[in-house]
């Protein structure tokens, strides 16, 4: 258990441990329950994300999630959270101009208590406007949820060459755009690596291999809670552990200790 839950941590605490090679450990939360449990044993950062359209809502897809319940279960988390830091979905639809874009990310930093807002895909114009706004962005690249109905599936992604220098090409331009973090959904660890070490920000992996920056995952899905099929990449802390804290405790040092993710959960 962490006990030293004092300090609320700021952009900086992450990027400076990408910087010293300390892993960043991060878990999706949707209520104060959960958030105050995470933050109590550790958890580095807290995304809320539009994923509660499918573990909350019970939704097949993110796309019917609104701004207002982005808002609302933000305000939800941000009450209960003393130091971890936190980081907003802007859902489908709310970043299609850079003033959209600003006027939603606003409402989720200003309302909500967000620290940061994350968006799906190459939008280096919104992101570098948002940044010029002072709100900070986290990339999101890779398997994009929001765009299923163009993918047709929820797969492995960047595994052609011509697809892998897109990831490659995308990650640095949003960089170069202003974002402070970027996620890496569903790609080859060899690649997920690749971009992480050409990267100054931090990248945090879901399903993209042990050498990113840092991990997240789906909370339900962790802790083997829902309805639908829980994903290869993740894990079942509940086995093994007593209790939900002692599960997310367990995802936290495995995070910090490199043990997880393990080869049979990358790709
Ligand atoms: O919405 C979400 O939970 C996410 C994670 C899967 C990274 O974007």
């Amino acid at each position: 258990m962490n006990q030293l839950v004092d300090k609320p941590l700021s952009i900086n605490d992450i990027s400076a441990m990408k910087r010293r090679g300390e892993k960043i450990s991060c878990l999706t939360a949707y209520d104060a329950s959960f958030a105050a449990v995470l933050d109590k044993v550790g958890i580095d950062m807290l995304l809320v994300g539009d994923s509660l359209g499918m573990v909350v809502q019970g939704h097949s897809s993110t796309l019917p999630v609104t701004i207002e319940q982005m808002v609302y279960h933000t305000q939800c988390v941000s009450r209960a959270r003393k130091r971890a830091y936190l980081i907003a979905d802007l859902p489908f639809m709310t970043y299609s101009r850079p003033d959209i874009a600003a006027k939603n990310a606003a409402q989720l930093l200003q309302v909500g208590g967000a620290q940061m807002v994350k968006l799906e895909g190459a939008k280096v114009d919104c992101v570098r406007f948002l940044v010029e706004q002072g709100i900070p962005v986290c990339g999101h690249l890779g398997l994009l949820p929001q765009s299923i109905h163009q993918l047709g599936a929820y797969s492995v992604q960047g595994k052609q060459p011509e697809a892998a220098q897109k990831l490659r090409d995308d990650a640095q331009q949003l960089q170069r755009a202003g974002a402070s973090l970027l996620v890496l959904e569903c790609v080859p660890a060899a690649l997920a690596k690749e971009i992480s070490n050409g990267l100054t920000i931090p990248v945090i992996g879901i399903g993209a291999g042990v050498d990113c920056d840092g991990q997240v995952l789906v909370l339900y899905d962790m802790l083997d809670i829902g309805v639908g099929k829980r994903p290869r990449f993740s894990k079942n802390f509940m086995i093994g552990s007593k209790s939900v804290e002692d599960a997310i405790a367990a995802y936290h040092s495995a995070v910090k200790g490199t043990e997880f993710p393990a080869s049979e959960h990358s790709f």
